[in-house]
């Protein structure tokens, strides 16, 4: 796919390329930003080096590809920049993490269309990676009698599953908790999702979020939804990214899951803009 606007650096045949030539604390043209998003389209995770930005500038990248969505309901948020979500872990063994396989947001009615993450402060000594995975290469290589059943399966979503307990402990405990539950009702989401801008088909599950495959008896239903997931997080279908100060990820969440790894003992943090996405159809 040639692009006129920048320099696309793939990174291995299943996902994953650096993108060089863009400088965002500057304005873009549109012809680059259109690029930028069919480079999205084409490798489901890009990667843009070395962009200093602020919060403020990363939020006006983020708009051009979208409406940015509501602030998320458990991290915290900078304060001046409020779209702006704060993903931070101090390193130690309470802290909470993002080191199970999710696609972000799935417990939304419309899950969001993409991340935009930029490093902020990386751990001494290494570790804090974020692996992605492709949603559509593991579909594709599953064989034709499990495509066939897993077709036209829904499967439900629920914040519970992995934000029950933090807020339950945190300011507000059990009336928060409550009302977060109230606002953000499990949702139903098909099993094998098309992507509404290729219309390549993929696997739409993750470890995170998704609470059972419905239609099914609890054993059959916890066994499918657990080699789905097993198959899709298979080395095969990955990308490894160790950050660099600077450093800015923008993934496709319709088409990708991930997972930051928490092999490391001293301050992370990052701030992630997600943008609004539709309602998952097959
Ligand atoms: C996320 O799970 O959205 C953030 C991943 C990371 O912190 O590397």
């Amino acid at each position: 796919m040639p692009y006129a606007n920048i320099d696309v650096r793939p990174l291995n045949p299943t996902l994953g390329a650096e993108i060089h030539g863009v400088d965002l604390s500057r304005e873009l043209d549109d012809a680059t930003v259109s690029d930028i998003r069919q480079a999205l389209l084409d490798h489901l995770v890009i990667f843009m080096p070395d962009q200093r930005i602020d919060a403020a500038r990363q939020l006006a990248f983020a708009r051009r590809f979208g409406e940015v969505e509501a602030p998320h309901p458990v991290f915290d948020v900078v304060p001046e920049v409020p779209e702006v979500t704060v993903i931070a872990q101090d390193g130690s063994a309470d802290a909470p993490y993002n080191d199970v396989w999710h696609t972000d947001v799935t417990f939304r009615e419309k899950p969001a269309m993409a991340s935009i993450l930029h490093a902020q402060v990386l751990p001494h000594g290494g570790g804090g990676d974020t692996l992605w995975s492709s949603l559509h290469a593991p579909y594709e290589a599953l064989s034709s009698g499990v495509r066939d059943m897993i077709e036209d399966m829904t499967a439900d979503h629920d914040f519970y599953m992995s934000f029950g307990e933090t807020v339950l402990k945190g300011p507000g405990g059990i009336e928060k908790l409550a009302s977060d539950i109230l606002a953000l009702p499990p949702q139903t989401h098909p099993v094998v999702r098309t992507h509404p801008e290729t219309g390549r088909k993929g696997l739409f599950v993750n470890r995170t979020f998704t609470k059972h495959i419905n239609g099914l008896g609890y054993v059959e239903r916890d066994y499918i939804l657990r080699m789905l997931c097993e198959f899709a997080e298979h080395p095969n279908y990955q990308i490894r990214h160790t950050w660099k100060p600077y450093d800015l990820a923008m993934w496709d969440n319709r088409a990708t899951m991930h997972i930051a790894t928490s092999d490391f003992t001293s301050p992370r943090k990052m701030h992630r803009i997600t943008l609004l996405g539709d309602q998952p159809y097959h």
